[in-house]
């Protein structure tokens, strides 16, 4: 029952995509801050690899970057390559990687659709398959492997802006993770999602001139999310006081989705 024990991650192994900056990046650096060895991902090499070693020095702690493109199979074969040279096992997979697409519905596009359920959903549902024997090599009923995908609250509430594929692609996280905790969870690996609400980051910032002032003022909670929010959950998650919490989707919202008053008229 000792806090250090109960929410401990110290020495576990875990790969975090779409490590190289915003979500991603405030995820890794819990992880990397409690001991954690993270492998990172992103298709930009050169601030993959920078991000990677900042990191691993501010933390001093193995941050290891490969670059790649997840959002097709052969992406994921690579990566998987990659990964099983280097480690016969992994405890924690957190799929944070995605991509947005906003475009009016009269002329809304092929690209802006593949694109995002390619990354956001293709992926998330081939890279567990493929690191499954990876996960299982380390899990046991009394300490399993954890899967975390990253969702959105615009995959539980209707989106503010056109983001058609984003919104329906985000509940098709929430559910995938059902479904797949469903099957996993009798090979001690738990999977559940995250949705988070605004954080800071490449993805949110150009909707708003990277002003969040007008956000903050509208949440709950007056502000944005912060990287201790977010790596808060994670580790909970992956700790041993996560480890009854199955197929959840949890959001980090600062309590938009549970607290919107609705307008009954
Ligand atoms: N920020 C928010 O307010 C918010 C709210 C709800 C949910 N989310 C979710 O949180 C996750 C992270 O978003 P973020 O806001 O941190 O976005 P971000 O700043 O744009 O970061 C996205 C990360 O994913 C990587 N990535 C993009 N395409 C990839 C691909 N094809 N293969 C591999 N890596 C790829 C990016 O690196 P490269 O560009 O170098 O590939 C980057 O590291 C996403 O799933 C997003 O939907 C964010």
């Amino acid at each position: 029952m000792d806090i250090n024990s109960l929410f401990s991650v110290d020495g576990k192994v875990a790969v975090v995509t779409g490590g190289s900056r915003g979500i991603g990046e405030m995820i890794t650096a819990g992880f990397l801050a409690n001991g954690v060895k993270v492998y990172i991902s992103a298709r930009k090499a050169p601030a993959l690899i920078e991000k990677a070693k900042e990191l691993s020095e501010k933390y001093d702690q193995e941050c290891i970057p490969i670059p790649c493109d997840l959002s097709s199979i052969d992406g994921i074969k690579d990566f998987m390559k990659i990964i099983s040279e280097k480690e016969d096992g992994i405890d924690f997979l957190v799929n944070n990687a995605g991509a947005a697409w906003g475009e009016s519905f009269e002329t809304f596009s092929e690209q802006g659709w593949d694109k995002v359920m390619d990354l956001n959903v293709k992926s998330i549902f081939f890279l567990t398959q493929q690191m499954r024997d990876l996960l299982s090599k380390r899990s046991s009923l009394e300490d399993p492997s954890r899967v975390i995908n990253i969702g959105s609250i615009d995959g539980l509430n209707v989106p503010a802006l056109e983001t058609y594929s984003y919104s329906a692609s985000k509940s098709a996280v929430h559910h995938l993770t059902r479904v797949m905790a469903s099957k996993l969870v009798k090979e001690n690996i738990l999977v559940n999602a995250i949705a988070p609400g605004p954080y800071p980051s490449n993805m949110l910032g150009p909707a708003v001139n990277y002003d969040y002032s007008e956000i903050e003022k509208r949440n709950p909670r007056k502000r944005v999310g912060s990287p201790e929010d977010i790596a808060g959950l994670v580790i909970f998650l992956c700790s041993r006081a996560g480890a009854y919490t199955v197929g959840e989707t949890i959001t980090s919202d600062g309590g938009i989705v549970k607290t919107a008053s609705h307008n009954l008229g």
